[in-house]
């Protein structure tokens, strides 16, 4: 069940998010505490006053005055919380009520436990941490179950990929009802995966706003995520790197999962340290992991198997489950080569072999790009501002130039251009120059383009480089980033339904 956190600061504002966002909900929480006025008699109406406007369709509310030590605005008097919890309680309407760890015990929540039997109010029992995982949280849980007929409910902040496996093992071990929530950004995958980890029920917001902290909106939880449709059978693949909020792969890889009809959820995970990354993986039973920056070359000595993209370029950014292990690809290869390869077969009889290519750049992108065009028989010359870096990578890839040449120089000499001159097939600019927001960067400011170069600018933000806008301007056939962003994503689907099928079947 998905609950909306309502956290305006008037009931009839909140009950106006409610119902804005009741397609995607199966309930609220009313967090009064962050209410400008908290009138006592119409915090017991609000369940009433919120159905009234929702077509008869009922919808539970969990009443929450959170304490400022718990991440609340409260900071009155206990007392006072506790017997405003306990009249709006008495007037039954309330399915859930929210009372802190530390009351229980203490005999102060007798009266809210009492009005909330009388009432058929359920106890939700919490317990906050916005300082990593607090202790063993396993243990805690299991306190918290054993208070009968309450519902325990963990919410903490982690602050590492090893926090955010803790809460996950608690989660995944823990017996009946529960909820375990994960805030901020190392938290959002727990939000996504409540289902698949056995929760009751679990939380989002209602702005976008709150998405940069972790929060996430019930329509993205629905359309992005698939929530409703999410059990403890559902397949777990992922987007690993860091940053990691802002990822387009979610969105790619959600909808393709969706289109194919597949079981399956795939969560953006911010990792700081890729061994935790695998324990969790393993805990989850991960299907499938694309791998983004920081992290594609930390990951290689976690797998069982890799192949020759992966070995060639120094870099894996697909990971795909095969029995107990994982094994790695690289599909930025493959991804570059589709476009490449589908025009270079209608320019030239023969296609892309024996062609002669200059590969602007040798930082960690021209690696793939290299790789794949000596490995289709193409001569690259490698242009680079720093002449070492050059140096360096064509010696790492010659072994992989079987039935290609490979050379190197300096990018703007008299030297490389020379080069650049018996080259000029295919142009491919692999740097950073020309990218937003410095837009204006331009790798070969004084080549005149010919136009019978065929010119690719893996950069996508832009989607047309100013070098690649040059190069059109002459008259030359342009490739643009976005379609190798495309291909890799699209070569990564196909090997991730590939591996949903081999296990379901
Ligand atoms: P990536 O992994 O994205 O390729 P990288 O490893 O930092 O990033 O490599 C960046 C590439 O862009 C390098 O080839 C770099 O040239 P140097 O090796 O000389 O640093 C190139 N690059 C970045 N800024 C540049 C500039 N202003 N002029 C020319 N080349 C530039």
């Amino acid at each position: 069940m998905l609950f909306q956190s309502l956290t305006a600061s008037t009931l009839s504002a909140n009950a106006q998010l409610a119902r804005e966002n009741l397609p995607w909900i199966d309930g609220v929480e009313l967090r009064a505490d962050l209410l400008s006025a908290v009138p006592p008699d119409a915090l017991g109406r609000f369940p009433q006053f919120l159905e009234s406007g929702t077509h008869q369709r009922s919808v539970p509310v969990i009443l929450t005055i959170r304490r400022r030590r718990d991440g609340g605005k409260y900071d009155d008097d206990e007392g006072k919380r506790l017997r405003l919890l306990q009249h709006a309680v008495e007037a039954g309407n309330f399915s859930f009520v929210d009372l802190e760890e530390d009351l229980s015990g203490s005999g102060s929540d007798e009266e809210v436990r009492r009005a909330a039997y009388k009432s058929g109010t359920r106890v939700i029992r919490s317990f906050h941490s916005f300082d990593g995982t607090g202790g063993d949280l396993s243990e805690r849980l299991a306190r918290l179950s054993a208070l009968p007929g309450e519902i325990p409910r963990i919410a903490v902040e982690p602050r590492s990929t090893s926090d955010l496996l803790q809460l996950v093992r608690a989660s995944l071990q823990a017996r009946g009802e529960r909820i375990v929530a994960g805030m901020g950004d190392y938290g959002f995958p727990l939000r996504i995966l409540s289902p698949v980890l056995g929760n009751t029920l679990a939380f989002c917001s209602h702005s976008s706003a709150e998405s940069a902290e972790g929060g996430v909106d019930p329509r993205t939880m629905q359309e992005l995520y698939r929530y409703s449709t999410l059990n403890q059978s559902t397949a777990i693949y992922a987007v690993i790197g860091n940053p990691i909020m802002h990822s387009r792969s979610p969105a790619f890889h959600n909808s393709r999962f969706a289109a194919a009809g597949m079981n399956a959820v795939y969560v953006p995970i911010k990792v700081d340290s890729v061994s935790s990354f695998f324990e969790l993986a393993g805990e989850l039973g991960m299907r499938g992991v694309s791998v983004t920056i920081p992290h594609k070359e930390a990951v290689i000595p976690f797998l069982k198997e890799v192949d020759e993209s992966v070995t060639a370029v120094g870099a894996c950014n697909t990971i795909i489950r095969d029995g107990e292990g994982y094994r790695g690809t690289n599909t930025d290869v493959d991804g570059f080569l589709t476009p490449l390869a589908h025009r270079a077969s209608k320019k030239w009889e023969g296609g892309l072999a024996g062609r002669a290519a200059t590969v602007i750049g040798a930082g960690g992108a021209s690696r793939a790009v290299i790789y794949a065009l000596i490995r289709e028989g193409v001569n690259v010359c490698v242009l680079n501002r720093t002449e070492s870096r050059a140096r360096a990578v064509t010696e790492d890839l010659s072994p992989y130039a079987r039935n290609a040449s490979l050379t190197w120089g300096k990018l703007g000499h008299p030297e490389g251009n020379n080069l650049l001159s018996r080259h000029s097939d295919i142009i491919i600019q692999t740097t950073s120059l020309g990218m937003h927001p410095d837009t204006d960067g331009d790798p070969l400011p004084e080549y005149r383009f010919h136009g019978h170069e065929l010119v690719y600018d893996i950069v996508y933000n832009p989607p047309v480089t100013r070098f690649l806008s040059r190069a059109a301007e002459c008259g030359c056939e342009v490739i643009q980033g976005g379609e190798m962003f495309e291909g890799q994503a699209l070569l990564q689907a196909h090997l991730f339904q590939n591996a949903y099928r081999m296990r379901s079947s």
